[in-house]
């Protein structure tokens, strides 16, 4: 649905020039909700940004449903961009016009003159949002969770493919936040709407995304499903993200001289083996007893997982037939040096 190839921009003011992006290389599918996830800087509404050519890249194409973006003329741009619609942090609402007008202007705005054609329409998507009986408010007469829903009905005005979603509820408490993803997980599966989105919060992809990639300082330094990047961590900056987003920042070292001896691993449970007491099991059928250090259940998107860091005590053997048997059974059973989460 949506590819970057070789894609570099740099922006430049004045004599000074900063690469925002490099070298980035990246596919979304149709269909599924791609998280882009960094810190501030990272350079992750610039490269939501080139997906509807509000920037244009400096090297590198972009393509979207296979047409490259570079080569559109400015009327096929113009049509092109009714495909893509887009939601931002600070809502973006015109505060001098009503929810139904600012709605109704989305679509004025690209030729659809019909008065009744766009009434029907906005009523349609306030219903959609949840929001009917706010059609004749003013934004500052709603939340802050109101105002994003107008948003969301506007970008999907006028029946996009895509929804680019620039830190879309980081202005929003917890619970808004929370019914917000949940919106945007209907949206995406009812309208099958391919939905990319931008955050700083580990907590927004694990909800809502199905793939995640991390950038750090202009560049893609990890990329996977959410099941996978959260699970088993690779790189520094997608662990502190994991760590952060577990409250797990003082969850290190058991180390203590008191602590019974013995390895240290890490068992992550997905799939069948969440719902199995296998660790009992295991532990009935070796000689083998099981401290457990730190752990985290729940569930990524709609998936339950698990995972501990467990201090397995007892013969050498007895220790590792209980490894073999639980992974046999398909846990994923890692050796590690400390307990971090990630
Ligand atoms: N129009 C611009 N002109 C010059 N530099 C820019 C421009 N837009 C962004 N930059 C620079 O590009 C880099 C990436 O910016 P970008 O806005 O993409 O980061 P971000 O990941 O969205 O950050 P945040 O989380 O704070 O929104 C930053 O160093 C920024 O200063
Ligand atoms: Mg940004």
């Amino acid at each position: 649905m949506i590819e970057f190839c070789g894609v570099q921009k740099t922006y430049t003011t004045g004599n000074a020039s900063i690469t925002a992006l490099q070298r980035i290389d990246l596919k979304v599918n149709e269909g599924e909700i791609f998280g882009v996830i960094g810190h501030s800087g990272a350079g992750k509404s610039t490269l939501i940004r080139l997906i509807n050519l509000l920037e244009r890249p400096t090297e590198g194409t972009v393509k979207v449903s296979g047409v490259d973006l570079m080569a559109l003329s400015e009327n096929d741009l113009r049509q092109f961009r009714q495909h893509v619609g887009m939601i931002f942090q600070h809502f973006n609402l015109l505060g001098s016009m009503t929810v139904a007008e600012n709605i109704a202007y989305a679509m004025r705005i690209v030729g659809q003159k019909s008065a009744q054609a766009i009434d029907a329409r906005v009523d349609e998507l306030l219903e959609l949002v949840g929001l009917s009986k706010h059609k004749h408010k003013y934004p500052r007469q709603l939340s802050g969770g109101e105002k994003q829903r107008v948003g969301i009905a506007r970008a999907l005005s006028n029946h996009p493919t895509v929804l680019l979603c620039d830190e879309a509820t980081s202005a929003l408490d917890p619970q808004t936040t929370h019914s917000i993803l949940q919106l945007l997980r209907r949206i995406n599966e009812t309208l099958k709407l391919t939905i990319v989105l931008i955050t700083h919060e580990m907590d927004v992809i694990r909800t809502v995304c199905d793939r995640v990639a991390v950038i750090d300082g202009g560049r893609i330094v990890e990329e996977g499903a959410v099941t996978q990047v959260f699970l088993h961590p690779q790189h520094p900056t997608t662990k502190r993200f994991v760590q952060e987003a577990e409250g797990a920042h003082d969850a290190v070292v058991w180390g203590d001289n008191a602590a019974p001896r013995g390895g240290l691993y890490r068992l992550t449970f997905q799939r069948e083996t969440v719902h199995q007491p296998l660790l009992s099991r295991v532990a009935r059928s070796f000689a083998v007893d099981f401290s457990i250090i730190t752990g985290r259940f729940g569930a990524i998107k709609s998936e339950p997982c698990g995972q501990v860091v467990v201090r397995a005590t007892g013969e050498a053997d007895q220790v590792q037939g209980a490894l073999s048997q639980l992974a046999q059974a398909g846990v994923c059973v890692e050796e590690v040096s400390d307990a971090t989460v990630a």
